[in-house]
């Protein structure tokens, strides 16, 4: 219903959400209270460091720097534009976390109405929020993203916590990074300090849990060298490769996907309809496409990067002495229309590697180390944002089962067979070979 949208909040100028803006004054004082009280925390009210004993890291006096504020602000977005404000949220989330006083932030959809949703922000304390964030250039940014899409004010209120972040175990360190200059630097360091240790009072290691688990990140960095590197592997096996990946997907056209272990920086350049492969033992397959905008424009002079394991599962880095170096990489510039076709051999679906940490993680735990069959992109071009994705093999086994969880439906394509010989003819191969279609497509800088 896209006529709602004028239902929506206007973007309310340095505001988190538009009742924050009514806090703003000249002066910096809190000014016109909105239908929830702002009062004064009293003293009595402020969390003792060095009350929990077991915690206790400091002896010195109540440290009003360890109380912090959590917004939560129940949102009503125009229905029908739930999916829009939730890309416009991740968008714009680093902008807020980054803002200053903001030290974590979080979007919750309602389990029981669609278009409601709780953001959950934690601030220092309760003047970063009402009073410096909506005269901020981060609060006009992240305003001006996401409050279009409101419909109604946002009910907001602000609690004090005594979670973890105002456990001493847990403040004093978040509380040592406070000098950070670089904002950001300082909200990710905060939110590292604060998920780890409430990681850890979770799991509730032994001394002897924790030294195996220091060994295993240790023996992890030691497996890294140039052509491997286990904590992407361990990043992808955790599903944190792919969300990182979609947090910053671009919001048109073709989807992204994990870059994986095996890129490297130095792929062979080649020409259009050259062949990755440098073996010959398989049948010919042919991939070509286009790379067009989101508006349908082609996108002539595009660089794409492509690589890919052999017919058998393996890289070229698997398996040197075999596969010559190169093997199953190139990189190419497309036409002037955007178009770009290159030879090379259908790949295998194939294990990752598991003889190392990683792949002892996965044993433990009694899952399987496969991807299904797919080819490698990394496309960029002037003016567009650099695209990193994968044409997965239809019909390959593991699609619903992907060891690193990298799989996305539009990204599946056929690898057909044609018997057509005078296309065969066109791409210097034999009929009858397999050919794979795969159009790309970028989205313009913003
Ligand atoms: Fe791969």
């Amino acid at each position: 219903m896209l006529g709602g949208e004028s239902r929506g909040v206007k973007p309310t100028v340095g505001a988190c959400c538009p009742q924050a803006s009514r806090f703003t004054h000249p002066a910096g004082r809190i000014a016109n209270p909105p239908v929830f009280a702002i009062r004064p925390v009293p003293r009595t009210r402020r969390l003792d460091p060095v009350r929990r004993g077991a915690y206790v890291l400091s002896k010195s006096p109540p440290n009003e720097e360890l109380t912090v504020i959590v917004e939560n602000a129940h949102l009503r977005i125009v229905p029908g534009r739930e999916a829009d404000f939730e890309r416009a949220f991740r968008a714009a989330q680093p902008i807020l976390t980054g803002a200053q006083g903001c030290l974590s932030a979080g979007l919750f959809p309602d389990a029981e109405d669609d278009s409601a949703y709780l953001l959950q922000v934690t601030w220092r304390t309760l003047r970063d929020h009402v009073v410096t964030f909506p005269g901020s250039e981060a609060g006009r940014r992240f305003a001006e993203q996401v409050a279009h899409f409101f419909d109604g004010e946002p009910q907001v209120r602000h609690f004090e916590t005594s979670d973890i972040a105002a456990d001493p175990a847990t403040s004093a360190v978040v509380d040592s990074f406070r000098d950070t200059p670089d904002p950001r630097l300082r909200a990710i360091l905060g939110g590292l300090t604060r998920h780890l240790h409430a990681f850890v009072r979770e799991a509730r290691p032994s001394i002897a849990e924790w030294n195996q688990a220091v060994e295993f990140l240790t023996e992890a960095g030691q497996k890294c060298t140039d052509t491997r590197q286990e904590f992407i592997l361990l990043s992808d096996v955790l599903g944190v490769s792919m969300l990182v990946e979609t947090m910053n997907a671009q919001q048109t056209g073709t989807a992204s996907t994990v870059l994986g272990p095996f890129h490297l920086t130095e792929s062979p350049r080649r020409a259009l309809g050259d062949s990755i492969d440098l073996l010959g033992k398989a049948r010919p397959c042919v991939i070509s496409g286009r790379v067009l905008g989101a508006d349908g424009e082609p996108v002539p002079g595009a660089d794409i990067d492509v690589w890919q394991c052999t017919e058998d599962g393996f890289y070229d880095v698997q398996q040197p002495g075999v596969q010559p170096p190169g093997n199953g990489r190139g990189r190419f510039t497309a036409d002037g229309d955007g178009r770009y076709w290159f030879r090379t051999v259908v790949p295998s679906h194939y294990p990752i590697p598991t003889d190392g940490p990683v792949g002892r993680l996965l044993e433990s735990s009694k899952r399987h180390p496969y991807r299904p069959a797919h080819v490698h992109f990394i496309v960029g071009a002037a003016g567009y944002r650099e695209l990193t994705t994968h044409a997965f093999v239809a019909d390959s086994p593991y699609l619903e089962s992907d060891a690193v969880f990298a799989v996305k439906p539009s990204l599946v394509v056929d690898f057909a067979e044609s018997p057509d010989e005078a296309e065969a003819a066109g791409y210097h191969v034999t009929a009858p070979f397999v050919h794979a279609q795969f159009d790309i497509i970028l989205e313009k800088h913003s």
